[in-house]
């Protein structure tokens, strides 16, 4: 694979019509401005998928899903970055520029094409043992008849039969000129020590596994015997990292986007047997215990997950723990119980679709009722069962990172056991500290095991370089100071992101601002020469940073704030003019088309005088705010297009609520907007960062201070120390006169 090179890439962002891109999937009508039709991101009747020609977006006013064409092709047909483009591209014939990639991302490239290509060859070879052969109609087949899969089944999920020879995969694949070292690479075949080779999966049925994108990646094999171990799986490889992967997802990606929710079970067959009776928003877990890899994964796709666990006490027991995974990823989550002695295979098998969806909706539960549910059965007045219940929600509440829901939790956890929600949330905050304070200790000794490990590979270098002799040293041998840099580095780094976090939330409201106004004017002045000048927010904020030589800490927000700053002069002022130019034709066009009705329609010179001004003003009015909406959007459709996932993500975030905010409340009420008050917010923004950042030296500061008296009693160094933090709080104090009769907010 190549990656498409950046002019390509922005000529695929310049031609891409939103319309005409949406239009592929959703029938549109034109609706005043734009156009409006059924949203494909959830089920509705009544249109709220709403598209704008001029901004050049999508959205949905109803799930708020949308955003540029790359985004909504990304998002409805569940491509990556690159192969959305690839996609555009195709569509508008444009030809793709690509380069070329190092050897050694070639290298790696065809390892992993090589391994996917036998895999590819495997998962043919066992549909064909299954379908063409006899054994494997006879065996395989009929084992799956007995189990009740479909032919439509088999098909979907790609279900294979590996024949009974030990060698039969073996062999197949050496008449086909495959390379041996795959076949043991992905762990098809095996040699053992005596070098004797067999196949991993002989007389097993196969469940091939799926990579997001639909790559084979993986087998599991059931026997059809009662002995051996039930299910073997390929082992992990250079294209397979099990704590990765999800069985199903490929064929279930497009239903959960649908259904804005994943349902997760435990095994192959469950999934199956589930799809079969309709239901296809649903993935495995392979029988292991969840992993935070696999709920990012889920977590792309949703924020909703319904667990389902077998009836017995085993299952529900290690179902607590994943609970609090998927609350700690921010995920909603409901869990449903099975009747005793069914699982989500026996379940789908024995009841119509419209039976299981139906005890799906009565029966899913959210954690809070489910805990309770099996902590207190039975023991509904016990105190001692009553605490550990209420021990074990708070528990779970504390690790959701969302505020909001975490307090309609609480607020659910007192009503269900009947607590003062005071209780409830004081006991949560309890936790979150304790918790913190648990993470800064591991972090902690993480990094000190890091930077020991630093050293010690540095160490290590060293020996190695001198022991090798400098011809045969691939690698240049560290010197023994760079070792002792490495050492102290991490050191440094230590106080980079005690920094970095206690600036997080001043730069990311900085930079919030940056992307969502930074192109409107913040002010107008007149300059020495008498000139007007117009300063924008971005203008603004980056003089107000460079004079106190400061600068954005996070990389992520750093490279969105430079990005922002940069389109000032490369890009906006082109879009501009093409926009102006755009608008003041359709200003004339609509002034032209009003002032032939009102000379149709009017009775007298004057009233045609008056209503001629009132048209003009109100065009002008209209001209002045698509200008403006379109100046505010600008930098974030830019942004939220970026090729770097991390901008893109963090861009997505940083102008997601204000969609929100401008949903809930306009519709009732003339809320004033950020954007209405800039001189107000954009000044207090800089102040308060530039505050926090006099707060941080200080309390450094102050830890030299009790150091330098403890450790060293240095006098005189303490009274330098001393005399530069009244130095800091002088500052602090003009700040504060700075900022008026405003107050600055305890932290
Ligand atoms: N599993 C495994 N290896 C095993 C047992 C189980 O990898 N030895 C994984 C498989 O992915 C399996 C899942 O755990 O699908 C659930 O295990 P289990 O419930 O025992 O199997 P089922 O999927 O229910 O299979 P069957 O109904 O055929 O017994
Ligand atoms: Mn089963």
């Amino acid at each position: 694979m190549k990656k498409i090179d950046r002019e390509t890439v922005q000529r695929i962002l310049d031609v891409a019509d939103i319309v005409d891109v949406v239009s592929d999937f959703v029938s549109l009508k034109r609706r005043g401005a734009g156009y409006l039709g059924l949203c494909p991101f959830h089920n509705e009747r009544t249109p709220s998928f709403s598209v704008s020609k001029s901004k050049n977006i999508c959205k949905c006013f109803s799930c708020g899903k949308g955003g540029s064409p790359v985004n909504f092709i990304m998002e409805h047909e569940q491509m990556t970055y690159q192969e959305a483009l690839r996609y555009l591209a195709a569509k508008y014939n444009i030809e793709i520029k690509e380069h070329e990639m190092t050897d050694e991302e070639r290298e790696r490239e065809t390892e992993r094409a090589s391994l996917l290509a036998v895999n590819e060859f495997a998962l043919r070879h066992f549909e064909t043992n299954l379908h063409d052969t006899d054994d494997g109609r006879n065996i395989g087949m009929t084992y799956l008849q007995q189990r009740g899969v479909s032919e439509a089944m088999i098909k979907r999920f790609r279900l294979g039969y590996a024949l009974e020879r030990s060698t039969a995969l073996y062999d197949e694949a050496m008449r086909k000129g495959y390379n041996e070292k795959y076949l043991f690479d992905t762990g098809l075949c095996i040699r053992t020590d005596t070098g004797r080779v067999y196949d991993r999966f002989k007389g097993r049925v196969i469940f091939p596994v799926f990579s997001v994108s639909g790559k084979v990646i993986a087998f599991g094999g059931r026997t059809l015997k009662k002995d051996l171990a039930k299910y073997v799986n390929s082992p992990e490889s250079a294209i397979y990292t099990k704590s990765n992967e999800l069985y199903g997802l490929y064929q279930a990606k497009q239903a959960i986007v649908k259904h804005n929710k994943c349902i997760l079970v435990e095994g192959y067959l469950d999934v199956i047997s589930m799809h079969q009776s309709g239901i296809e928003n649903v993935v495995a877990s392979s029988g292991t215990s969840l992993t935070d890899g696999q709920i990012r994964l889920i977590h792309r796709f949703t924020d909703n997950v319904t667990v389902i666990y077998d009836g017995d006490a085993a299952g529900i027991k290690a179902s607590l723990r994943g609970i609090d995974m998927l609350l700690r990823e921010g995920l909603n989550i409901k869990v449903l119980l099975l009747p005793d002695g069914d699982d989500p295979d026996s379940f789908a098998q024995s009841h119509t679709s419209t039976q299981v969806e139906e005890y799906i909706s009565a029966n899913e539960v959210d954690f809070i009722q489910f805990k309770t549910g099996i902590l207190l059965q039975g023991l509904e007045n016990d105190p001692i069962a009553r605490a550990r219940a209420i021990g074990d929600i708070v528990q779970s509440i504390s690790v959701i990172p969302d505020a909001v829901t975490a307090n309609i939790y609480i607020k659910e956890c007192s009503r269900r056991l009947d607590i003062d929600e005071r209780v409830v949330a004081l006991e949560v905050e309890k936790r979150r500290k304790a918790q913190a304070e648990k993470d800064a200790i591991t972090a902690r000794q993480e990094r000190a095991r890091k930077s020991l490990g630093d050293v010690q590979n540095a160490t290590e270098q060293l020996v190695k370089g001198d022991a090798k002799g400098d011809d045969e040293a691939d690698v240049e041998p560290f010197s023994a100071v760079e070792a002792v840099a490495v050492a102290s580095g991490a050191e440094t780094s230590k106080e980079e992101t005690g920094y970095r976090r206690f600036m997080y939330r001043y730069e990311s409201t900085l930079v919030k601002y940056m992307l969502r106004y930074g192109l409107l004017t913040l002010a107008e002045m007149v300059d020495e020469n008498g000139n007007a000048v117009t300063i924008s927010v971005a203008d603004y904020i980056r003089s107000e940073l460079e004079r106190d030589d400061m600068e954005i800490a996070d990389p992520v927000l750093g490279s969105i704030y430079r990005a922002v700053l940069s389109l000032q002069s490369d890009g906006w002022p082109a879009a501009e003019q093409d926009f102006r130019e755009r608008l003041l034709q359709e200003r004339d066009a609509s002034i032209e088309a009003g002032e032939a009705e009102i000379r149709a329609t009017a009775s007298d010179l004057s009233d045609i005088e008056r209503r001629e001004k009132e048209l003009r003003a109100s065009v002008d009015e209209k001209y002045m705010r698509d200008m403006r909406e379109y100046t505010m959007i600008y930098p974030e459709r830019v942004i939220c297009s970026s090729p770097d996932d991390a901008v893109r993500k963090m861009g997505m975030e940083l102008v997601a609520e204000r969609h929100v905010l401008s949903k809930v409340f306009t519709k009732y009420t003339h809320v004033i907007t950020d954007d209405e008050r800039l001189p107000d917010i954009v000044p207090r923004a800089v102040l308060e960062y530039k505050d926090a950042m006099l707060e941080w030296q200080i309390q450094q500061l102050n830890r030299e201070i009790k150091e330098a008296f403890g450790v060293n009693n240095n006098e005189k160094h303490c009274m330098e120390l001393m005399s530069r933090l009244g130095e800091l709080h002088a500052l602090r104090r003009d700040m504060a006169t700075y900022l008026g009769e405003r107050i600055i907010l305890p932290r």
